[in-house]
């Protein structure tokens, strides 16, 4: 361990606005509104949070407690507790960076874009052709390009002068915004028939194990669980950290965001009598029906619509930088790289995936199959049996230094042993299951 020279977070809140940073991105917004539309509203949201709880928290605390205890970025980390044998899946979370990060820039991409254009040109009427013209292709290139390299830009400048700062001006801003939004969406005219789509639901859909599927990957996914992203930030905390305590700070600050953003969405969608656009709903559909609402509101949608995607962007830029970070630090834990030419070079590397991705959107819905929901559900299974059946006790001696809510732990090790990796091991069959159709469909068209 290199307690001594590795970098710490500055303060507290650092730490906590960095890792909700992380948590809170394109996954709520995005992701989180066009999965409870696909999923059958109410009930997905429902197996979202029973899952978060029953799931994404202990996992959360397993990758804190092994990064603190560690040190060390994934790789070394996992070695340090578990021996040689551990180290492929410290690789894993590499690779799922890569994949997830390379995807993530793109989509972050058309989301600065419409920024931009909110300010310059605002959203154009067509906002279906619009979008078909700028989903794939050069020019979603350019702008993966120019958001990769604000990313690299910040985590070249380190934990302290790079993520934590960017994290304590950016996370406040994103609060705000979304708060905002949501009131101003309250006021719209059809707000009460997008509540009510929110909030309604076919009970049924509860027990669908597709839902169910969705619901876990989607949990890993908003939480930044199962591919290391916290484990690494946790590595730069020291021993007074009060664990659990953060676990569930992150844990419902992510909800709230996700949450509220649903009460911005589908208010919005309803006013303008768009649901058509959402119930057929595809991976743009929200880059789609959302823009088509700003352009129908003059002036006020051009304010709105910049606002929004500014939150946006926003919350893209703090993910994205810890999904770089987990890359970037196991490169100078493990070569000995320097920080900012690790991380041009690991910026670099990822972007050229993901450009894949920028120029054909089918290659972007696989590797959200793949990077966003199988290989963190699979992460997470690991993670959990490594905790719960290898390590025992000693992580729970980890977990509990500095905490002030040691019940909490209670029932800890009998969930990460009896209850996480079974429910994980069935739903890990059913993502295997889409990848593997998603890719079939892939391949066929
Ligand atoms: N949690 C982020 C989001 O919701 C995405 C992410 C996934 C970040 C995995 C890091 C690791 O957008």
């Amino acid at each position: 361990m290199s307690e001594g020279t590795r970098e710490h977070w500055s303060s507290s809140l650092g730490f906590t606005l960095a890792a909700v940073g992380s948590a809170v991105g394109l996954g709520n917004m995005w992701r989180f509104s066009y999965m409870t539309a696909e999923n059958g509203g109410a009930a997905f949201v429902i197996l979202y949070v029973l899952l978060t709880a029953i799931v994404g928290l202990p996992v959360m605390l397993v990758e804190l407690s092994i990064g603190r205890g560690a040190g060390e970025s994934p790789v070394k980390a996992l070695t340090y507790y578990g021996g040689r044998a551990w180290a492929p899946l410290g690789l894993l979370f590499v690779v799922s960076g890569f994949v997830i990060l390379g995807y993530y820039g793109v989509l972050a991409g058309w989301t600065t874009r419409y920024a931009f254009e909110a300010i310059v040109t605002g959203f154009p009427a067509d906002a279906a052709a619009h979008f078909g013209a700028l989903q794939s292709g050069h020019q979603a290139a350019a702008w993966q390009l120019g958001f990769m390299a604000l990313t690299v830009l910040v985590v070249s400048g380190g934990v302290r002068g790079g993520i934590e700062r960017a994290s304590l001006v950016l996370m406040p801003l994103l609060g705000l915004l979304v708060i905002g939004l949501a009131l101003y969406a309250a006021t719209l005219d059809g707000a009460a028939a997008g509540y009510r789509y929110y909030f309604s639901t076919e009970f049924k859909a509860i027990l669908d194990p597709a839902v169910m599927r969705d619901a876990a990957g989607q949990a890993f996914f908003s939480l930044s669980l199962g591919m290391g992203a916290m484990l690494t930030y946790a590595s730069y905390l020291s021993r007074s950290h009060d664990l659990p305590r953060e676990a569930i700070l992150i844990s419902a600050s992510d909800f709230a965001v996700a949450f509220v953003a649903g009460l911005v969405v589908f208010p919005l969608v309803f006013a303008l009598g768009l649901q058509q656009d959402v119930s057929a709903s595809t991976l743009g559909a929200l880059f789609v029906t959302l823009p088509k609402a700003f352009a129908t509101m003059g002036f006020a949608g051009r304010v709105i619509g910049f606002l929004f995607m500014l939150a946006l962007v926003v919350g893209a830029l703090t993910s994205a930088i810890s999904l770089l970070e987990v890359v970037v630090s196991t490169a100078i834990d493990q070569f000995g790289m320097e920080r900012a030419r690790a991380s041009w070079l690991c910026g670099g590397a990822i972007s050229a995936l993901g450009l894949l991705s920028a120029y054909d959107i089918g290659i972007l819905g696989l590797m959200d199959t793949i990077g966003g929901n199988l290989l963190l559900v699979f992460g997470g299974l690991c993670l959990s049996v490594f905790a719960g059946w290898v390590l025992g006790p000693r992580i729970l001696e980890e977990a509990e230094q500095g905490t002030r809510m040691p019940w909490m732990l209670g029932g800890w090790l009998f969930m990460l042993r009896y209850v996480v990796p079974p429910l994980l091991f069935v739903i890990l069959l059913y993502s295997i299951q889409a990848a593997w159709v998603a890719l079939a469909e892939w391949a066929g068209g």
